[in-house]
């Protein structure tokens, strides 16, 4: 190779890649007499190999990010325009894009107030860990501090974050974790039977009282704030059961503990609405954005706050440690936010919430479909674009298949030139859910072709 880039032939970048890439999530051993997969191009839904295989993506860049489709030429040139212009400048002062973007997003989030710009969904929710524990020593002399997180929820990769992970393979030898963390049960209906008590009447009510009840052992007066996904991602699709949020609001109100909600996989649109909370009628304090910001063209986080959060950093003026002491130097590029501002725009130009709604509805009515068919299946959940389905070795019993099972239906798909997901080493023995999160644009040719492709699986790995 000379520095240009040949397309008919790209060993040169496969031995590249198996020589000197760690690739993510990845166990390697196997690349030492098979290739890795590299995705060439993309537009639209699709994504090529470096076969020139063309794959049908149904998991949004294989983790929910690239909610408007590869190919936007749109986005590209606003980030080329803005590269020109200014492509950095600390955070510490202001942009043009970042104004923009803020504006148009404190439009779509009534109540919210102030935006926080960073690079990754661990950090925008690090960055929320650290606000609650500063405004514990600004106002409660340190004690307000703790972090309550959900089991099976996943805000981030980071030591701290982990510290706040609910998904114990995930978590699996990088401890020790930072103290000050403490967990509540998770709200996934379909696993009750696991959960000592819980009734099968009125079960959304019960689990959000579980969260009460840690609040009350650990103390209300060491609580500072409450960390959720709206829809549990990664621990297995989990949307919330009937009443759950409305007492999870209440018993935050009560105990005056701040409601951070992680939306960095349904922010933007991923559930038909701009966000996952929007759905559940609740006011957070604390909102952390990433993934489907920009879709991918850029790489910015946002950590959103109310303006009573925000004031709590500036009502102390003489006091030099009463603001938020905190820089991500890549918070500055401009190019998140040039990216954003055009990721948004195509989301309501193009009325990609209404497509996700009417999208997601076909898909759900697929699962069930495959329900019917395919014994296997003991669940299906969703929300919009943002659906799962549990595979169960006996539906009595709800035994989790074997997770081996679970990776060969994904496989198959594969085979199939079809991305599909799955919960991947989240939970011991229960890595059973596949993951379906196709583009906002997904067409009902798209739905049907994805779930067309795992019947064809189910059938070729269950028989
Ligand atoms: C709900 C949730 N929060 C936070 C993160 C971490 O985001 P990032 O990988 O951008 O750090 C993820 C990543 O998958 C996620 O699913």
């Amino acid at each position: 190779m000379d520095g240009t880039f040949n397309e008919n032939d790209i060993s040169h970048i496969v031995s590249a890649d198996k020589a000197h890439v760690w690739h993510h999530l990845s166990q390697h051993k196997p690349y030492e007499t098979t290739d890795p997969r590299i995705i060439v191009e993309g537009k639209g839904m699709r994504v090529w190999d470096q076969r020139g295989k063309e794959h049908l993506d149904a998991v949004s860049g294989g983790v929910w990010t690239v909610n408007v489709g590869y190919g936007r030429e749109s986005i590209a040139n606003a980030v080329r325009d803005q590269l020109i212009k200014l492509n950095y400048f600390a955070g510490s002062a202001g942009s043009i894009p970042g104004a923009i973007f803020s504006e148009k997003l404190i439009d779509k989030m009534p109540g919210m107030s102030r935006v926080y710009f960073c690079n990754s969904g661990s950090e925008a929710n690090e960055k929320a860990f650290k606000m609650v524990r500063q405004i514990a020593h600004a106002k409660f002399g340190g004690k307000k501090h703790k972090v309550l997180y959900r089991d099976r929820d996943y805000h981030g990769t980071t030591i701290g974050c982990l510290s706040a992970g609910g998904q114990d393979e995930r978590n699996a030898q990088y401890g020790p974790f930072a103290p000050g963390f403490v967990r509540v049960p998770h709200c996934l209906e379909y696993r009750r039977h696991e959960q000592d008590g819980a009734p099968v009447e009125n079960y959304g009510v019960w689990a959000a009282d579980q969260i009460e009840k840690v609040i009350l052992a650990e103390g209300p007066d060491t609580v500072g704030a409450l960390c959720l996904e709206p829809v549990t991602a990664g621990g297995g699709v989990i949307t919330p059961p009937q009443g759950y949020w409305e007492r999870v609001q209440e018993i935050c109100r009560k105990y005056d503990i701040l409601l951070h909600i992680d939306e960095v996989v349904c922010g933007l649109g991923r559930t038909g609405t701009w966000f996952g909370y929007q759905n559940y009628g609740i006011q957070p304090d604390m909102v952390t954005m990433a993934k489907g910001v920009a879709s991918g063209y850029a790489a910015i986080a946002c950590l959103v706050t109310t303006e009573e959060v925000f004031d709590k950093f500036k009502d102390n003026a003489d006091d030099p440690l009463n603001y938020f002491r905190d820089i991500s130097t890549f918070g500055g590029c401009t190019a998140g936010p040039a990216a954003a501002i055009e990721n948004m725009r195509i989301i309501e130009d193009e009325k990609l919430l209404d497509n996700t709604l009417a999208m997601g509805a076909r898909m759900m009515d697929n699962l069930a479909a495959l329900m019917d068919k395919h014994k296997v299946i003991g669940d299906v959940r969703g929300k919009g674009l943002f659906c799962g389905a549990e595979l169960v070795a006996d539906r009595e019993s709800r035994e989790p298949v074997n997770e081996k099972l679970a990776a060969a239906v994904v496989a198959d798909c594969m085979a199939q030139g079809v991305v599909i997901g799955v919960t991947n080493r989240s939970l011991p023995g229960k890595n059973n859910t596949l993951c379906f999160s196709p583009a906002l644009i997904a067409t009902a040719d798209d739905i049907d072709h994805i779930t067309d492709a795992v019947d064809g699986a189910l059938g070729r790995v269950f028989g």
